[in-house]
């Protein structure tokens, strides 16, 4: 089968792989009809997640229809259409029980030398091949399939797999209050679901802080207050637009591929090249930090990776603000996100900028890193 494969930093390619086979009874493979990129592949591709081991595949969110069954599979059947959620969890153990499916147990066994199951990911995350496939394997099956409405169409339903949740769990962990006002750090694919989010809430001032003029107009068309941070300090305007005291919750959508303002770079023609890590993992959550208004809440979804170690502690702590992160529990959130899609109560399509062919995928992967006008979001579509 074909695959997008990780060679090393800055170098993939769509390769002719061997397939993958059942090897648990408790697996299922599922061929993928539809998969994406997302802002975190570009962090492993960039080098700024570490511990790639070359020779894995690539891509963590999917929907398809399941080809074979484990002998222990019994609620997933051959020829069901399922969304895959990104993180793998066994669905028993302690942490599963809780919902809490990114710390599953099997996978973190609680030695912190292994993190969050997920596919297409570093050493530390399985490593389990992932979804940029014409067929996964996906480990127990009966909890880590959900299946699709006939209705629901693949386009529809992909964003399930992985950002939907995830910009869920953003605004859960901010506790939002009616009156709050909010800002969203970001305004990649996840920045921009959690904007639709707030506003599905009745959330009326919400700031959208990013440098990307495609993304902001569209947060802006969403009905946010779109701030450019290489033409405009974000914590000044921040707090000048809240009569000083900054606002009541932050959601950072941005993570370790954080940018400082282009006047500050030396030569701004770098950020042209292609898989350029970021120059300033620490910037989004300083201005995060500085930028809340005093027992703010701060709920970071954009991912930080484990030897990231540089917060503004002091600052938070001297604020009381309230601090929550973490991996997406994907599998807890998506039986409800689904029935909003399918009940039309919210309509995650045109997000979904790009639906290029499979066979173009390493051509898109560039666009997309490049974070060029109007590519929010790439979908891949499988050869049938
Ligand atoms: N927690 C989870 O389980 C989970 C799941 C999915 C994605 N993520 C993470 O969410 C983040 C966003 O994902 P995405 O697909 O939208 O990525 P993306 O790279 O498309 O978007 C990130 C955006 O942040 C902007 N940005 C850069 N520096 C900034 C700064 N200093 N201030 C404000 N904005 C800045 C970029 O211009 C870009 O538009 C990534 O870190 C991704 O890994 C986390
Ligand atoms: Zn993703
Ligand atoms: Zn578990």
């Amino acid at each position: 089968m074909k695959a997008v494969v990780f060679k090393g930093i800055g170098d993939i390619a769509l390769e002719e792989v061997q397939s993958p086979i059942i090897q648990d009874p408790k697996d299922a493979l599922v061929r993928i009809t539809m998969s994406t990129i997302c802002g975190t592949d570009l962090h492993m591709i960039r080098g700024s997640m570490t511990g790639m081991q070359p020779g894995t595949i690539l891509g963590h969110e999917g929907v398809g229809i399941v080809e074979k069954v484990g002998a222990d599979v019994k609620k997933i059947k051959v020829g069901d259409r399922v969304i895959i959620p990104s993180t793998i969890a066994c669905g028993t153990c302690d942490y599963c029980k809780k919902k809490i499916y990114s710390q599953c147990d099997y996978y973190t066994h609680n030695d912190s030398q292994t993190n969050t199951a997920f596919y297409g990911g570093p050493k530390k995350s399985g490593p389990f091949n992932g979804m940029q496939a014409e067929m996964v394997r996906v480990p127990f099956a009966d909890v880590g399939l959900v299946t699709i409405p006939t209705d629901v169409t693949d386009s529809q339903a992909i964003l399930l797999s992985d950002i939907l949740p995830t910009a869920y769990m953003g605004v859960e962990m901010a506790d939002i209050q009616p009156t709050d006002n909010i800002a969203v750090f970001g305004c990649g694919p996840v920045g921009q679901l959690v904007i639709l989010l707030l506003k599905r809430s009745g959330i009326k001032t919400i700031f959208a802080i990013d440098n990307v003029p495609s993304r902001l107009a569209l947060a802006e068309k969403q009905g946010a207050h779109a701030i450019n941070f290489d033409h405009e300090d974000p914590v000044s305007v921040l707090k000048k637009l809240t009569h000083g005291k900054g606002p009541d919750k932050i959601i950072d959508a941005v993570g370790i591929d954080a940018e400082q303002p282009h006047y500050t770079w030396a030569d701004s023609s770098d950020h042209q090249a292609q898989w350029l890590p970021g120059n300033a993992p620490w910037q989004a959550l300083q201005w995060e930090v500085d930028a809340l208004c005093k027992a703010g809440t701060l709920s970071i979804i954009g991912v930080y990776p484990g030897p990231f170690h540089l917060f503004p502690i002091g600052t938070a702590m001297g604020k009381n603000l309230i601090i929550k992160m973490g991996n997406c529990n994907h599998r807890a959130y998506i039986p409800k996100l689904l029935e909003w899609v399918h009940k039309k109560e919210i309509d995650l399509t045109p997000f979904i900028t790009q639906t290029i062919s499979f066979d173009k995928v390493i051509d898109a992967y560039k666009h997309f890193d490049k974070r060029e006008d109007g590519w929010l979001k790439v979908a891949l579509l499988m050869p049938s």
